[in-house]
C-alpha cells in the first residue's frame, strides 16, 4: 500500500522535516525531500548547546521547513499518510516544538501520528536505502550522547548488548576538541585533522577494550589529553602546539575511540552471530571509522552497512522511515503521547 509519511526531527541543534513515500511493501522507500537546517554556527558561539536558543530557533524554522520540504517533494499536507515527531530522548523544550507540530498536522489532517524514538530513528537510519530492507544484525550507534551496541532482530525488537558507562563517543571527540579550542563541534574537525596526523604518535587508553564484556568508557581519554597538553607546550594553551603536534595528537584520540569501537563491535559481532553490522549516528561519518570497520568486516566475512554521510547525523529521514515501519507494524501513538527527554531504546 502507498504509504507517504512526514517526519519531523527538533530533539537538539538540527531542525529538520522530511518526506518519505513507501509505493511498496518490500521495495526500498524513495526520499522525496530531507531538510536539515542546522544551528551549529549558533551555538558554536557558545561552545555547545544551549536548550533556549535551541527550542526557540526549533520554533523559528520549523514552519519554513515544512513548507519548503513539501514543496520540494510536490505535495501538500492533505497527501501524508502518516506524522511523526521525535518523542526522545533530547531537550525537553526542542523536542516539545517538532512534536507538537507533529501532532498538530495529524489531528487537522485526520491521519495517524507516530512518536519515534531519536535512538530507534539512527539504529534503523543504515537501512533507509537499503534494498533488502531492515534486516537482523548488530547495530552500532555512536553519537553525541550515546554509544550502543545493540542486537537488533525486528522493527521495535531490541537487545541492548552494551553502551558507554561514562561519555558517548561524540561526546569524547567534542569534549577534547574544546580542550584544544577547536570550532564546536569537535567530531569533525578532528577527522578532518586526524587525516594529517600520525594515530601512533601517543600513547592514550584504550579502557575496557580486552574485557569480555560489551560496555565501554571514554571519559579516560579527555583526562589523558587534559594532563598530556601541559607536557607537549609549557603553556598549556593549545594554541601554541606546533600544527603537526595538534594533528599527531587528533589523530591519536580518534585511533583510540575507534579501537574501542571496533574491537568491541567484533566482540559483539561474535558473540551473537550476527552476520551484518550497521552503524549510525553522528560518529558513523567518521572517515578512518568507516574505513577500518570496513576492512574488519571483510576480513571477519561480515556484511558491513552504513548510512549515507546525510543520514548520519541528525536528520528527519530517519524519523519518517522508523515511522513507516512501526505504521506498517500497526504500531501507531495517541495524541497524548508524551515527549521523554531521557526515552530508552
Ligand atoms: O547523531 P548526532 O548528530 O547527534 C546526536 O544524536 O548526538 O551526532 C553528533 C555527534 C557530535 O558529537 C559530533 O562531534 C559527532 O557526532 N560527529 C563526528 C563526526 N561528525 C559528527 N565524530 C567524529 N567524526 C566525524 N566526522
Ligand atoms: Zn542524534
Amino acid at each position: 500500500m502507498k504509504t507517504l509519511v512526514l517526519g519531523i526531527e527538533s530533539s537538539c541543534d538540527e531542525t529538520a522535516v522530511a518526506l518519505l513515500l513507501s509505493e511498496k511493501e518490500g521495495e526500498a522507500p524513495r526520499l522525496l525531500s530531507s531538510i536539515i537546517s542546522s544551528q551549529i554556527p549558533l551555538h558554536r558561539l557558545h561552545g555547545g548547546v544551549v536548550p533556549e536558543l535551541a527550542s526557540r530557533n526549533h520554533s523559528a524554522n520549523l514552519p519554513a521547513l515544512l513548507r519548503e520540504s513539501l514543496d520540494k517533494a510536490g505535495c501538500t499536507v492533505a497527501d501524508v499518510d502518516v506524522f511523526a515527531a521525535t518523542a526522545g530522548p533530547g531537550l525537553v523544550a526542542a523536542l516539545l516544538v517538532g512534536n507538537t507540530t507533529g501532532k498538530a498536522l495529524a489531528l487537522a489532517a485526520g491521519k495517524p501520528f507516530v512518536a519515534v524514538n531519536h535512538l530507534e530513528g539512527h539504529l534503523l537510519s543504515p537501512f533507509v536505502a537499503h534494498p533488502a530492507g531492515l534486516v537482523p544484525h548488530l547495530g552500532l550507534l555512536a553519537s553525541g550522547g550515546h554509544t550502543l551496541f545493540v542486537d537488533v532482530r525486528c522493527i521495535g525488537d531490541y537487545r541492548l548488548l552494551g553502551r558507554s558507562l561514562d561519555d558517548a563517543a561524540g561526546e569524547a571527540f567534542d569534549k577534547v576538541g574544546k580542550m584544544l579550542d577547536l570550532p564546536y563541534p569537535g567530531g569533525p574537525e578532528i577527522d578532518k585533522r586526524a587525516a594529517l596526523g600520525d594515530p601512533a604518535a601517543f600513547d592514550l587508553p584504550r579502557p575496557m577494550l580486552h574485557e569480555p564484556h560489551l560496555n565501554v568508557s571514554f571519559s579516560g581519554l579527555k583526562t589523558a589529553v587534559l594532563y598530556l597538553l601541559p607536557k607537549l607546550c609549557p603553556s598549556g594553551n593549545p594554541h601554541d602546539l606546533p600544527e603537526q603536534m595538534l594533528n599527531d595528537l587528533c589523530a591519536s584520540v580518534q585511533q583510540a575511540i575507534i579501537d574501542v569501537l571496533i574491537g568491541k563491535a567484533m566482540r559483539a559481532i561474535r558473540q551473537t552471530k550476527h552476520r551484518t553490522l550497521a552503524i549510525s549516528g553522528g560518529v558513523s561519518c567518521n572517515a578512518a571509522l568507516r574505513t577500518r570497520l570496513a576492512d574488519a568486516c571483510e576480513k571477519n566475512g561480515v556484511e558491513f552497512i552504513l548510512p549515507p554521510n546525510s543520514l548520519t547525523t541528525d536528520n528527519a529521514a530517519m524519523i519518517a522511515f522508523a515511522a513507516l515501519l512501526k505504521a506498517r507494524a500497526g504500531q501507531t501513538s495517541p495524541l497524548d503521547t508524551p515527549v521523554d527527554p531521557n526515552l530508552r531504546l
